[in-house]
């Protein structure tokens, strides 16, 4: 089936089965253009979960359709793929244990540690940030939510994102360490767990320096998941969505290379706008959902098969959502 059919077929079954489709930015094209809400993981967590319908194809990765089901568990949250944001899957319930009794040996006891999870993480993730009164953030708000878990006095345990943590801390102005690299890491102000983007790991400051020098007043934008290398040359650093504002806000003739994924910078605008890299920065997850699996999982709900529904444990999303709503109330 050729993708204008694939198109008409979804937007047909989506009004008469009322079912609202959620699309983040770094989808493909063609999933954006049958998409009811795009946005970042904080608006389409925040949109998705206030959405009428019962039904939500989410087309992202399983961190951001599992924050819909924990925000508004009655509502039924499928994906066309079950893909998954490798960043969030490197820490799981036991070596998130671990850290913690790591810090304790360093003298760091649990009750002095406010931990702070992005929002790229698993629900089990969330859930044991709650129990030790800690809370989510996204890129989009990550400076608000350290500020005020500072005005806790504990030491700052931040998961799962290393750059994230790192960069942060120093546009805030407090110290940093990351857990197994750096010995005395127990001195720190804030102490991020190591973990990292694949795809915002592939811009260098190599790359900037490649562009300044073929275009001297060009301006670079980076996502905070970037290294702090490249962070500490860009002249602006956001979330997508804060990305997507400031690169419209440029006039049009002022050229500007971005350090985030693929289908994002392709979309921002036609003209003097470049991928900050040597390579095609795709998130393979991201990327695996097609028209096709679109289709596929709307046919599904048609028929009654529900292929893909997303559950979290009932215990386990309740702490969660303490987590998500401690985020959304600052
Ligand atoms: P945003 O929170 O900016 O949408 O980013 C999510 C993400 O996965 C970035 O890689
Ligand atoms: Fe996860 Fe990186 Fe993909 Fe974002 S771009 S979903 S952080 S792997």
């Amino acid at each position: 089936m050729d993708a204008q059919e694939a198109t008409k077929q979804i937007n047909e079954l989506k009004h008469s089965l009322g079912i609202t489709i959620a699309a983040h930015y770094y989808q493909r094209d063609e999933v954006i253009a049958v998409a009811d809400l795009v946005g970042d993981s904080l608006e389409l967590s925040r949109k998705a979960s206030g959405d009428p319908n019962e039904f939500l194809v989410f087309c992202g990765v399983g961190f951001m359709a599992q924050s819909v089901k924990t925000l508004a568990p009655n509502k039924r949250v499928f994906m066309p793929r079950t893909a998954c944001c490798s960043m969030a899957r490197m820490i799981d319930g036991n070596s998130y244990d671990r850290s913690i009794a790591a810090m304790k040996a360093a003298g760091i006891a649990p009750e002095n540690i406010m931990p702070i999870t992005y929002i790229n993480s698993q629900a089990e993730i969330k859930a044991r940030v709650a129990k030790m009164g800690g809370l989510v953030c996204t890129s989009a708000n990550a400076e608000t939510i350290i500020r005020s878990a500072l005005a806790s006095g504990k030491k700052i345990f931040f998961i799962p994102d290393r750059c994230l943590g790192l960069n942060l801390a120093k546009r805030i102005g407090i110290t940093a360490a990351v857990l197994g690299r750096d010995a005395d890491f127990a001195s720190a102000d804030l102490i991020a767990f190591d973990g990292f983007c694949s795809v915002h790991q592939l811009f260098t400051p190599e790359n900037i320096h490649f562009y300044r020098a073929k275009f001297p007043d060009i301006l670079i934008a980076v996502h905070p998941e970037c290294d702090p290398a490249v962070v500490d040359l860009a002249d602006f650093v956001g979330s997508t969505s804060q990305i997507i504002k400031w690169v419209q806000a440029q006039p049009i003739a002022q050229k500007i290379a971005v350090g985030t994924e693929f289908n994002l910078v392709n979309r921002l605008r036609a003209e003097n706008t470049f991928v900050l890299s040597s390579t095609k920065p795709e998130c393979p997850t991201m990327n695996e959902t097609t028209l096709g699996d679109v289709l596929g999982v709307i046919r599904s709900i048609e028929n009654g098969t529900f292929m893909n529904e997303m559950f979290v444990e009932e215990e386990e999303r309740k702490w969660a959502k303490i987590a998500l709503d401690r985020m959304l109330a600052l």
